[in-house]
């Protein structure tokens, strides 16, 4: 009996939010903001989420792409990018429900957005065989062709911002210059190139795809060499912030860690979450990783830890609670606060939620679409939100795609926020 209550007293006291929930499909793009403070996750769902690392909560879910949201990018000053596969590219301000900008131009889906360093232009791949560089100062954007197949999969700045670099299909791995002289071919492998990192102290550029080698190509035309021990192929590269850790993430599952300069495979981290889409460097030296199971987790890369380093809200410990609609709402935690006095995050507060008009928690900005709909919540409207799924419930929601699947989940799920929603 006592081990059972101390086992219970274990599971109660660990965090809920080991990672961050909130994304109804694969995490397909990962940026981190300067400070380290925000996070940026673009998804298969169609949204961005912007994240409190610290909080572990969900600030704002951003929706305005058509399509997955392939990649996502911070700027120097805290704004940042997300771009989408019908092509284009919003420019966000933090606060803001709506992009600040938004850029036209690509005619197929965007695979890739990079900014430059000192924040005045961003640099975007996609599929339509161009590479794009557009100056936030509102001027032309610039078309770079070159090249062979359509599939331009990757794109990065060089640390002094003099020049673009692009990876394709194609196999080559290509060089821009910002100042419009002539492009050079970096290098060239006769096999498909998914993702690129540029590293710092002009190191050279790590490519790697469809063969789970990475090849580090330096920037004076001198030996190419490669990283062995990936797994395969690969579809994400980071590295971190002062270059001595370089981490790819495979289709197959896990996600290689190689010490540079000595190229060492120092680590191979398995576990849950993987295989893994998207993989980026916080400041602290904190590796977060997006993955098919729709989460961001983070790792300690010097150890391989799993972290979930996150001190547990009033909020999460209620959905630690001995409840079995406790776990499917963890599902919403990062985005929904339940009790009287707490705030809005991403989602409006659900305080009081049973009897009330939809959209209607002061001082919760939602989206036009919500706004306009005649909807009252009780058991049946909350149980075809999470049936029909909210794109086809409430068109035009922010909030990204989920389904609660399973009848016993969902007559769980509303029990527990019949209880909780009127503390
Ligand atoms: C990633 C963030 C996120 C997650 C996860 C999330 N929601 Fe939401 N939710 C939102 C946003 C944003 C809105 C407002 C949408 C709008 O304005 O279009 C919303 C709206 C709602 C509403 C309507 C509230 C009102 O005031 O009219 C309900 C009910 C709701 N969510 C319940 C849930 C439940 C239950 C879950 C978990 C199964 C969940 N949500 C998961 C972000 C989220």
């Amino acid at each position: 009996m006592r081990i059972v209550v101390l086992l219970l007293a274990l599971v109660l006291a660990l965090p809920a939010q080991a990672e961050l929930r909130g994304h109804g499909g694969p995490v397909r793009a990962l940026a981190i903001s300067p400070d380290g403070a925000r996070i940026l996750s673009g998804s298969f769902d169609q949204s961005a989420i912007l994240w409190s690392p610290e909080a572990g909560a969900a600030i704002a879910v951003l929706r305005v792409h058509e399509g997955a949201v392939n990649a996502v990018a911070f700027l120097p000053d805290g704004r940042f990018a997300t771009a989408g596969e019908e092509g284009r590219i919003a420019l966000w301000r933090p606060g803001a429900a709506q992009p600040e900008r938004v850029f036209e131009g690509h005619g197929a889906k965007i695979a890739a957005l990079a900014a430059s360093p000192d924040g005045r232009f961003l640099a975007s791949a996609a599929w339509d065989r161009s590479v794009r560089l557009w100056p936030l100062d509102g001027s032309a954007p610039r078309v770079f062709e070159g090249h062979a197949e359509n599939a331009v999969n990757a794109v990065g700045f060089l640390a002094d911002g003099s020049a673009v670099v692009s990876a394709a299909y194609d196999g080559t791995l290509r060089l821009w210059p910002v100042d419009g002289s002539a492009p050079r071919v970096l290098a060239e492998f006769g096999l498909p190139q998914n993702t690129l990192a540029v590293l710092p102290k002009a190191a050279g550029i790590a490519v790697a795809g469809a063969d789970g080698t990475v090849r580090l190509v330096p920037l004076d035309g001198g030996p190419v060499r490669e990283l062995a021990g990936g797994a395969s192929p690969i579809i994400a590269l980071a590295v971190n912030g002062d270059g001595t850790l370089l981490a790819a993430g495979g289709i197959r599952g896990s996600v290689a860690l190689w010490s540079l300069p000595e190229g060492r495979l120092a680590r191979t981290l398995t576990g849950p979450g993987l295989p893994v889409w998207s993989a980026a460097f916080a400041p602290d030296g904190t590796l977060y990783t997006g993955g098919t199971d729709r989460r961001v987790r983070r790792w300690n890369p010097i150890t391989g830890a799993h972290l979930g380093a996150v001190v547990p809200e009033a909020e999460e410990r209620a959905a630690t609670a001995d409840h079995p609609g406790a776990r499917v709402f963890r599902a919403c935690a990062a985005c929904h606060t339940l009790s009287g006095d707490s705030a809005n995050r991403a989602g409006p507060a659900l305080a009081g939620l049973f009897g009330r008009r939809i959209a209607t928690v002061p001082d919760f900005q939602y989206s036009e679409a919500l706004r306009r709909m005649d909807i009252v919540w009780t058991r049946e409207t909350v149980a075809a939100l999470f049936t029909q799924g909210p794109a086809a419930y409430t068109p035009g929601t922010r909030m990204p795609e989920q389904t609660v699947g399973n009848g016993d989940d969902l007559a769980a799920l509303l029990d527990f926020l019949e209880v909780e929603t009127k503390r």
